[in-house]
Order: C-alpha cells, then sequence, then structure tokens
C-alpha cells in the first residue's frame, strides 16, 4: 500500500504517521511504503520523523521517501492523505483559510491525477476541507470523483462522544448519528435517526439540549480545542484519519458513518459539492443512507450548511482557483 501524507512534518503528520505504519489504518498483514511530503521549510521535521519511523522497526514498514515534490509524492499512490496546509488560530473560521490553503490544492489534485494507481483514495483533512477536495477533484479529471472525499468523521466521533457522556451509555451503543454539510461552525450533526443501547436518541432528549447544548458543542468543538491547547486539534484528527480511510477500506457493515464526499444529488444537495452525508462503505464505495425523512429542523439545518458550500465553491472559483473548463 502505497500512502502519501502531505504536511508530514507537521502535527497530525506526526500524529498519524506511526498509527499507519504500526498497521492501526490497514490491518496487520498490509505492508505500507510512506511518502512523506511538505514544502521546504517543513521537510527538516518531516526527515526528522522519518528517522524516527525507523526507529520503531516496525514489521510492515517497507519503505519512507521524504520530498517536496508532488510528482515524486503521488506517483503510484493508493492512499492520499492531503493533511498539508495551514491551521486557524484564535478568532479565525477555517474560511478565512480557503485563499491560502486552496492553492495547494490544485496542484496536488493534478499531481495525483497523473500519477496515482487506477484505485487511488482521496481524503482531504486540511481546511476549509470540503472546498480543498472539491478543487482538488477538479484538478483531477481522469479519476472518479467518488475517490475524494473530506474528514467529516471527527464531527462524527465528537458527536457519538457527547451523547454517549449524556445518555450515560457506551460509545459502542451510539449508532445512526449523521453529520451533514460542511466541516464547519454550520454543520449538522442529525440525532433523529440515532439509537442508543437500542432506544430512539430523540425520545431521550429534548430540543432545548439539541438546539442549545448538543448542536452548538459538537460544532464548535475545533475551535474549543483550539483555545484550550492553543493548537487545533491533532491526535483526534489523526484518529478520525485513521477511522475514515479504515471504514473505506474494511466497510462499515450496516454501521453508519459520516463522512464528506462528492455529492451525487442525494437529499437535494447539489451535485457536484463536497458534502457530509450519512454513509455506509460496501464493498470499498462509501454509499450515502438513503430514504431518511428530514424533519424541518433538520432541513433549515442542512440547507444552511449547502448553503455555505455553494458560497464557498463561488468564493473558489471567484479566485481562479478551480480549473475553467469544468
Ligand atoms: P501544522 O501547521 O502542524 O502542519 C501543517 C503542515 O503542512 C506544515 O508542516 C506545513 O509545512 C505543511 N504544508 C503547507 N503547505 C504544504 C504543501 N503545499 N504541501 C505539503 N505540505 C504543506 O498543521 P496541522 O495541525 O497538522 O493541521 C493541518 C490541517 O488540518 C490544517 O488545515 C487544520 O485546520 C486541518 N485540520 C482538519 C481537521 C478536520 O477534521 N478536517 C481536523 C484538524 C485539523
Ligand atoms: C477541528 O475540527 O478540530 C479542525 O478542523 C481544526 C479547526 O480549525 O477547528
Amino acid at each position: 500500500m502505497n500512502v502519501t501524507v502531505t504536511g508530514a512534518g507537521g502535527q497530525i503528520g506526526y500524529a498519524l504517521l506511526f498509527r499507519i505504519a504500526s498497521g492501526q489504518m490497514f490491518g496487520p498483514t498490509t505492508p505500507v511504503n510512506l511518502r512523506l511530503l511538505e514544502i521546504p521549510a517543513g521537510l527538516a521535521a518531516a526527515a526528522g520523523t522519518a528517522l524516527e519511523l525507523e526507529d520503531c522497526a516496525f514489521p510492515l514498514l517497507r519503505d519512507v521517501m521524504v520530498t517536496d515534490d508532488p510528482t515524486r509524492a503521488f506517483d503510484g499512490v493508493n492512499v492520499a492523505l492531503l493533511v498539508g496546509s495551514r491551521p486557524r488560530g484564535i478568532g479565525e473560521e477555517r474560511v478565512a483559510l480557503l485563499e491560502g490553503n486552496g492553492r495547494i490544492f490544485g496542484p496536488h489534485g493534478t499531481a495525483i491525477n497523473a500519477g496515482a494507481a487506477s484505485d487511488v483514495r482521496v481524503l482531504v483533512v486540511g481546511n476549509p476541507a470540503n472546498t480543498n477536495a472539491l478543487v482538488a477533484a477538479a484538478f483531477a479529471p481522469d479519476i472518479p470523483a467518488e475517490r475524494f472525499t473530506a474528514l467529516t468523521r471527527l464531527d462524527h466521533n465528537r458527536g457519538v462522544a457527547q451523547l454517549a457522556v449524556h445518555l450515560g451509555v457506551h460509545v459502542s451503543e451510539i449508532d445512526g448519528l449523521a453529520i451533514w454539510g460542511n466541516h464547519s461552525a454550520t454543520q449538522y450533526p442529525d440525532v433523529f435517526h440515532a439509537t442508543a443501547a437500542g432506544r430512539p436518541v430523540r425520545e431521550l432528549v429534548d430540543e432545548d439540549w439539541l438546539a442549545g447544548t448538543f448542536i452548538p458543542r459538537v460544532e464548535k468543538r475545533g475551535y474549543e480545542i483550539i483555545t484550550a491547547r492553543g493548537a487545533s486539534s491533532a491526535g483526534s484528527a489523526a484518529e478520525a484519519t485513521i477511522d475514515h480511510v479504515y471504514d473505506w477500506v474494511h466497510g462499515t457493515g450496516e454501521r453508519w458513518t459520516s463522512a464528506a464526499i462528492v455529492s451525487d444529488g442525494s437529499y437535494g444537495v447539489p451535485e457536484g459539492l463536497v458534502c457530509s452525508f450519512p454513509v455506509r462503505s460496501v464493498e470499498g464505495q462509501w454509499q450515502v443512507v438513503q430514504g431518511l425523512e428530514l424533519n424541518a429542523f433538520s432541513r433549515a439545518r442542512i440547507d444552511a450548511s449547502v448553503a455555505e458550500l455553494i458560497e464557498e465553491r463561488d468564493h473558489v472559483r471567484a479566485l481562479g482557483l478551480l480549473p475553467t473548463a469544468r
């Protein structure tokens, strides 16, 4: 398995690479080659991490390459983890990163299009993740759109954890939670189809708690972490990255999770937007959970987040960050 991690010298890179090399992403029998892509300023940190990877003597780790050349980094890649990009700081919304970070994803999309393996899977972690994934996919016209995804699994895991604490159940007893929309403060964590230890969550919580506590807590958790630790989430972001790829490759069975995928028009989300949906992974492909009834409370929140995704798409288009032909 050839795995490319961009921004490998950064904090998520450091939290992620050892876990991939130890087998947590692909399982205990799949050898991995790691390609660590950085900009020149980050090469020394990435090279240092490569030394530590060597010191772990991981039985599954075959080869580690450190480079600032996207063409080399993405040549033959099976799984591309696009982490490299600036995190927001205190007082910023993720959308403020759009112009600077958006410029990174066109060239990476082009290099993936040129050199990736035919089964490539791409996960964008760098913010604003949904629209960066839209940009990367637009520059990779030869790769099926469903191979481009963005990370909302962290939001999903946060929602599961908050519900479990509130209801006094174990996290493994929560199912059917859904994150809809953008990985931003407009995202909508939807519990109306969720169960806790087999009981419908909607019967266990009231709307005041949902609207006043649960939803804002999940939506703003990234910012809560930034203010608490003085840096954006890294350990939990790495965990969610592992979870997303593990489930994509191995399948979820009947269990739901959430992932931002290229919309096929389901639930009225305009085709082509990279939007978070409730999904299952079946035979290596994400499938939107279909046929859910959405009440007015949910519909209004999903529509607001989708409207933000449309604005972001129009913004990157106006900045000239999308190819003109598509
Ligand atoms: P960091 O600043 O610690 O590391 C980012 C690294 O990316 C740096 O080493 C930098 O040199 C590198 N980089 C910048 N431009 C690059 C390029 N063109 N090619 C390759 N590497 C490049 O940041 P971090 O804490 O690791 O976070 C990375 C990104 O992930 C941020 O945008 C952050 O907001 C985002 N994030 C997303 C989620 C999510 O749930 N989607 C969660 C946490 C963080
Ligand atoms: C998160 O959700 O923790 C990340 O997207 C970092 C951020 O900017 O909130």
